[in-house]
């Protein structure tokens, strides 16, 4: 029988779990329950953690292969498996509104899904809050998978057949300057539109505030098609706002899901989140 409980958190998806502590060694059976749990519920909240780096790494490396965290590896070729999410610094001083690392991560308040833009997304991210604000600074999910089982048949055989171009420069030169060498090591890539979970079969649209065109479609209808998918996808109805509590770590699914970071007041309050991701396989099944 099952340890672990778990409550659905919105209709569409999500679902906070309790019963596990992950810090500790996970036995088998307990694994794949998580994993069946990913791909059942897209994204997971498993609050009153306490997970350091260590633990978060073990705890990431137990779902599979890290990524390289992007920006570093693109600046310097330096691979590190951490990024940092919020305005608090290493040294633990805190960044307040005019830094440019806070404006940076504006970037985040954009509908997406992580690293869509590399030639082999990342599948899960992973993030553990330290610090959370009093006031703002949810995080808001949507499916894809909802939207697309949303769509009548014949428009989705129509996307089934389409690539969509995913370009990390398009879409963060919009907000901040990208460093050259970064850009580089980042070139438009081509993804099929339509993505399958090859578990359980179900399917979604991949695209984002990443994706800059269609392959084979002219420019306005290849946006308006890009604006009309992350309308279906992100209307307010479809939309989970997690608030995050000091202590929650969170698993999702960036092959169907998009998400977004709200604003809060970086002058008053402290964001602390250390965040990993898991790197995706060509199969495109969860990762073991
Ligand atoms: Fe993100």
């Amino acid at each position: 029988m099952s340890k672990l409980q778990t409550e659905a958190l919105h209709a569409d998806f999500g679902a906070s779990v309790r019963g596990v502590d992950l810090s500790s060694s996970i036995d088998d059976a307990t694994k794949d329950e998580i994993r069946e749990l990913i791909d059942t519920y897209s994204f997971l909240c498993f609050p009153e953690q306490s997970l350091d780096d260590d633990a978060l790494l073990k705890f990431t490396q137990f779902l599979g292969e890290p990524e390289a965290e992007h920006v570093t590896l693109g600046r310097t070729g330096e691979i590190q498996y951490f990024g940092t999410v919020g305005n608090v610094s290493d040294d633990g001083t805190k960044k307040g509104n005019a830094h440019p690392d806070t404006h940076y991560q504006t970037g985040n308040q954009l509908w997406h899904a992580d690293s869509s833009f590399r030639e082999l997304p990342c599948s899960l991210t992973i993030t553990h809050a330290h610090e959370v604000p009093g006031e703002g600074g949810a995080t808001e999910f949507v499916s894809a998978r909802a939207a697309y089982e949303r769509l009548p048949e014949e428009e989705r055989a129509k996307l089934d057949q389409l690539k969509v171009i995913h370009d990390y420069v398009f879409s963060r030169s919009q907000v901040a300057p990208v460093d050259p060498a970064h850009a580089a090591s980042l070139p438009p890539v081509a993804h099929r539109l339509v993505k399958e979970n090859p578990r359980n079969g179900r399917k979604n649209y991949y695209v984002g505030s990443h994706s800059r065109s269609i392959v084979g479609l002219g420019g306005i209808e290849s946006r308006s098609l890009i604006d009309e998918l992350m309308a279906a996808t992100t209307r307010p109805e479809a939309i989970y706002s997690h608030q995050w509590a000091a202590g929650d770590t969170v698993i999702w699914d960036n092959r169907c899901l998009l998400h977004r970071g709200t604003p809060y007041d970086a002058d008053r309050w402290r964001r602390r989140m250390r965040q990993t991701r898991v790197a995706g396989s060509e199969s495109g099944s969860t990762p073991h």
